[in-house]
């Protein structure tokens, strides 16, 4: 029988992160008078334990013993050999894939979403706010306060909320409240649906609500948790790839290409970052970040410095971005719909050692179709971008008769998204080209911000 599956035992599971600030040099955030936040500033948002590791520039970090505990439930995650689909395209490349899939909300979130509840509690916290795109990153934190007794609310992004019924009621079925965004319960909210009461939504603008509803209370007992973008999320998500190099070890393997798709880019950090770290310290290797050419905040966005939420209440980061009152279209791909990028993530696009890709709905959808047809798994919409990346790779790799080894982040399945196929299926999915004239616009509202510096860390 052929090999499909490398496994890790219980005993394998990396026990520290890797934190990619040990590394590289970055911009720092800047407070409302364009001077270095600090973390005394950041304390009514998140709990001092965060915000420590927020700014810890320490290469390898801990993870905590009752962290692991609950991870375990389905880490260490599965490195599956993608035999069927190379078959398919008769490839010479060896196609890997790290499925995020097994874990208990269906990604690779509550990688995340559980230290990030651990480190709540620890410190007094008993409620957290946060948003939610496609509905992935609500119910991972979801999922973690049940496991840790907190109480937890989610902004769910309107048209998302509309189209993915069930992932309100998995919120729900573990304990947490969800409302659409833009909503009445706040102030941005508020403003918002009063000047256009139509909005689909957008993750910038249920990020101003999460962050106004945990700085508003109180009590001093709520505090505001987010999903991707910061540097903390990519840290907890480098599990991922600590991972993925054990089980290549294994079999003797090293990629030459990693690729991951990336929304507000954690789980493309998750995967690629201890890759990044070999490739700083001379290994080669192509690393792909894949984004919707419907918002190509890394392919098109500037480097500039702009607040991660459409009301501007978070500080400005220095990141690619389309301007914070950037509202995407409403495609399908909802965890993928944000303006910005994660700064980690854009520093080392200027530093050239990632290379962005964006591709259409189109070819994204025809790839997840393949995949599911070939390896079985219905992937979600946001990872077929990254199946689209690799679909390329392996027909160039074929025609050049290389035997590339392509290594991806097959972040999420897509059980609750069906909604999306059944709009493919129907001939209803169109690719959206992104205007120009975008580009001019989120130029304009970036120009008042100060500029980041264009570092380079060697
Ligand atoms: C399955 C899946 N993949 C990818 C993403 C994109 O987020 P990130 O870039 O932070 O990994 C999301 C976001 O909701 C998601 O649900």
């Amino acid at each position: 029988m052929e090999r499909k599956k490398v496994l890790l035992s219980e005993d394998e599971i990396p026990r520290q992160w890797y934190n990619v600030l040990a590394d590289i040099k970055m911009n720092p955030p800047l407070g409302p008078d364009g001077k270095p936040v600090s973390p005394d500033m950041l304390a009514p948002v998140f709990p001092m334990n965060i915000i420590e590791q927020e700014v810890s520039s320490q290469r390898w970090i801990d993870i905590p013993e009752e962290v692991l505990g609950i991870l375990t439930i389905w880490r260490p995650s599965p490195l599956i050999r993608a035999t069927a689909l190379e078959k398919a395209l008769g490839t010479p490349a060896r196609i890997y894939y790290k499925y995020e899939g097994v874990s208990p909300p269906g990604s690779h979130k509550p990688n995340t979403a559980v230290p990030q509840a651990y480190y709540n509690k620890k410190f007094g916290i008993q409620r957290l706010t946060t948003e939610t795109g496609a509905g992935q990153w609500g119910s991972a934190l979801a999922f973690a306060c049940s496991q840790f007794g907190l109480e937890c609310k989610v902004f769910m992004v309107r048209i998302s909320f509309d189209q993915k019924p069930y992932r309100k009621t998995m919120m729900q079925t573990w304990g947490a409240s969800c409302v659409a965004s833009p909503s009445m319960e706040t102030k941005a909210g508020r403003d918002i649906l009063a000047k256009t009461p139509d909005t689909p939504g957008s993750l910038g603008i249920a990020i101003s609500e999460a962050v106004e509803a945990a700085v508003s209370d109180s009590s001093g007992k709520t505090r505001y948790s987010l999903g991707s973008v910061l540097n903390h999320v990519m840290l907890h998500q480098t599990i991922i790839g600590l991972e993925a190099k054990k089980q290549l070890e294994k079999i003797g393997e090293y990629p030459d290409v990693v690729v991951g798709c990336a929304g507000g880019g954690s789980n493309f950090a998750g995967l690629a970052f201890p890759f990044v770290y070999d490739k700083i310290n001379g290994k080669k290797i192509d690393i792909h970040p894949v984004e919707p050419a419907a918002c190509p905040t890394l392919t098109k966005g500037p480097f500039a410095y702009d607040h991660g939420d459409t009301a501007g209440y978070t500080p400005l980061l220095a990141m690619h971005s389309l301007g914070h009152t950037f509202v995407p279209p409403p495609m399908h791909a909802g965890g993928l719909r944000y303006h910005g990028m994660a700064p980690t993530v854009s520093q080392l696009v200027v530093e050239g050692l990632l290379e962005p890709k964006a591709y259409g709905q189109m070819d994204t959808f025809e790839a997840g179709m393949l995949l599911a047809r070939t390896e079985g798994v219905i992937p979600a919409p946001e990872t077929n971008h990254a199946l689209a990346c690799v679909v390329d790779l392996a027909r160039k790799a074929k025609e050049e008769g290389k035997q590339k080894v392509i290594l991806f982040n097959w972040s999420g399945h897509g059980l609750i998204d069906l909604g999306s196929y059944e709009k493919y299926l129907s001939g209803q999915i169109k690719d959206f080209e992104f205007p120009a004239k975008d580009i001019e616009e989120a130029e304009k509202i970036l120009q008042k911000y100060p500029k980041p510096q264009i570092m380079k860390s060697r």
